[in-house]
């Protein structure tokens, strides 16, 4: 396997509004650094038309086919939302989704966490999941 030596971070800017759905007001100014990508949120948003199908992201949003996504960016792994059924594979793996975990999980779930029910083939374009990972980041509550 190809090793990428990842250093990642959120590159926070500006006042941290929070809209009405619970997204941050300075959601464009919130950059996701995967390696040496930079990730672009409103690239991201183009990219996240393919997790709808499974995922929600509002604050307020139900959990579907997958767990709601608000707030998942450094979020403990499989424990944000209690109602939904996650694998037994995912709660193993433990820890948080940080932006290193995000692209490895993006780029091949079934690679990272096999027996997961994410069944999605995952994206082969690093500055895609740079992205995606970027624009979950608006979604980020601040802590
Ligand atoms: C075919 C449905 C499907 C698609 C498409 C899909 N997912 Fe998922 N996703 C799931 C399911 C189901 C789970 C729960 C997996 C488990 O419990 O093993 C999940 C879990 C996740 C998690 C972990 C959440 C947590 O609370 O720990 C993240 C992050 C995630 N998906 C991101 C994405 C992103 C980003 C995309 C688009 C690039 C995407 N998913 C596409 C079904 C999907």
């Amino acid at each position: 396997m190809r090793r990428i030596g990842v250093t990642l971070g959120l590159m926070l800017v500006g006042a941290c509004q929070q809209t009405g759905d619970g997204r941050d007001a300075a959601a464009v100014e919130r950059r996701v650094v995967v390696g040496t990508l930079t990730g672009d949120p409103v690239a991201g948003a183009r990219v996240f038309v393919q997790c709808k199908a499974c995922h929600t992201i509002g604050a307020d949003a139900v959990d579907t086919d997958g767990p709601n996504l608000y707030d998942v960016v450094d979020g403990p792994v499989a424990q944000r939302r209690p109602r939904f059924a996650y694998t037994a594979a995912l709660q193993a793996m433990g820890g948080r989704w940080d932006a290193a975990r995000l692209d490895a999980w993006l780029r091949a779930p079934q690679g990272l966490v096999p027996g997961t029910t994410m069944r999605f083939a995952g994206l082969s374009d690093a500055q895609q999941r740079a992205d995606v990972i970027a624009y979950l980041a608006t979604y980020r509550r601040d802590r």
